[in-house]
């Protein structure tokens, strides 16, 4: 029997609309998601059909029209500005399509950033990124400069910096977009494994097909509504095999 984990992140109602010119275009009619603890969600759906801005309302970026959005108990929206900065650093990791580097900085230094910005020191911030980019499996370009890395070793520094504040959760958006087949792969094995060892909940869109196996659960989107959210329970046995081998 599938324990029933808790559910940590509840998504009620949730309609947006954009207003462009004198039109308001709705964009999200009325979506209802429930994710529990640990979950790897993929999701998908075609280009435009809402999935970045689901994303980004419950990362706190994006106001919702209408509808709640509740992170742990928490129902974010009814909070302040500030509160949901505060919360968005103490709980969820973001890693983007294409990661924001300071050139100037070396990738170990990159990584440390999140940690500066939260107020450690720079010397505490370095220290938890040198286990991190071991974690990914970056060890040996600590003091290369992020564009001297490929797209899927820059990714796996963005999944690294994604970690430092020891998030609960890890909202992706087409982190494997600008990657190979190869590369991309790599990226979802590091993040399912990561997933599973600290049980940490992962919210990603993809448009890779191929990557289904890595997920626990695939929900579907088509103009702004959920069509479908499958479990995806044989690939996370899989994965607890494979984890058992390793
Ligand atoms: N800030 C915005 N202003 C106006 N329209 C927007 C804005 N953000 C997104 N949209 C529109 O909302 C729809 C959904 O966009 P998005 O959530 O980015 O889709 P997806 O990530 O699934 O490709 C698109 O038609 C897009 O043009
Ligand atoms: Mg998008």
């Amino acid at each position: 029997m599938v324990e029933e984990k808790e559910i940590v992140i509840k998504v009620m109602n949730l309609k947006k609309s954009f207003r462009v010119g004198t039109q308001d275009i709705q964009v999200l009619h009325g979506i209802n998601l429930e994710v529990r603890k640990g979950e790897f969600i993929l999701l998908v759906g075609p280009s435009g059909c809402g999935k970045s801005t689901l994303l980004h309302t419950i990362y706190g970026l994006e106001s919702p029209t209408e509808g709640t959005v509740t992170i742990e108990l928490d129902d974010i929206w009814t909070q302040s500005k500030d509160w949901r900065a505060n919360f968005r650093n103490k709980n969820i990791g973001f890693i983007p399509q294409q990661p924001f580097w300071i050139k100037s900085l070396t990738v170990i230094e990159n990584i440390a950033i999140p940690g500066v910005i939260a107020g450690k020191t720079f010397h505490e911030s370095v220290t938890i990124a040198a286990k991190l980019i071991e974690l990914v499996g970056m060890g040996e370009w600590a003091n290369h400069r992020p564009f001297d890395l490929s797209g899927g070793q820059q990714q796996r520094i963005a999944l690294a910096r994604s970690l430092l504040l020891n998030p609960k959760f890890i909202i992706a958006d087409e982190p494997t977009g600008n990657l190979d087949m190869k590369a991309g792969e790599v990226l979802m094995t590091l993040v399912r494994n990561i997933s599973k060892q600290f049980g940490i909940t992962i919210l990603m869109v993809t448009h890779n097909t191929d990557q289904y196996k890595f997920s626990s659960r695939i929900v579907s989107m088509v103009d702004g509504k959920i069509v479908s959210d499958v479990i995806n329970q044989n690939s996370f046995d899989m994965i607890e095999e494979d984890m058992k081998k390793s």
